[in-house]
């Protein structure tokens, strides 16, 4: 009994820790982004992919990517690896310069109230050339 209560803890803990790492998938993390961003096909396709409704539009990992894009603005990007940090500031960075339209439909549709414009300001004036 005692040791059946122990073993429960000890779940109970790993359970913790575990949601507390919880990260999002690395599988994607190999991806060519140099060679998406300059697919125009392909870069309107991520943003159908994004901005509608379902999801009919979307690779696997451009339903990945819709699935957490929500939960990374939300929380500064606490679940991404330094890999998909780096990635997600060259994206910015390059919708922000060369793809301002798109940028602004992300934008309309993730930031309806304009809450993460606010809070990313200064990061969006530093990835503006
Ligand atoms: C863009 O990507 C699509 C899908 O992978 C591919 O079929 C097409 O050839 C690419 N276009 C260019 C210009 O590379």
């Amino acid at each position: 009994m005692k040791s059946a209560l122990a073993l429960v803890a000890v779940l109970a803990v790993m359970a913790l820790a575990a949601a507390d790492d919880e990260k999002y998938t690395t599988k994607y993390d190999n991806i060519d982004l140099d060679e998406i961003l300059a697919n125009d096909s392909l870069m309107h396709q991520y943003e159908l992919c994004l901005t509608e409704e379902d999801d009919s539009s979307c690779t696997p990992e451009g339903k990945e990517l819709k699935k957490d894009i929500p939960d990374a603005l939300e929380n500064d990007c606490a679940k991404c690896n330094d890999k998909q940090k780096e990635a997600t500031r060259k994206v910015i960075k390059f919708l922000i310069n060369q793809k301002p339209e798109t940028w602004h439909k992300l934008k309309e549709h993730y930031d309806k109230d304009g809450k993460y414009s606010e809070k990313y300001k200064k990061l969006e004036d530093e990835l503006k050339e």
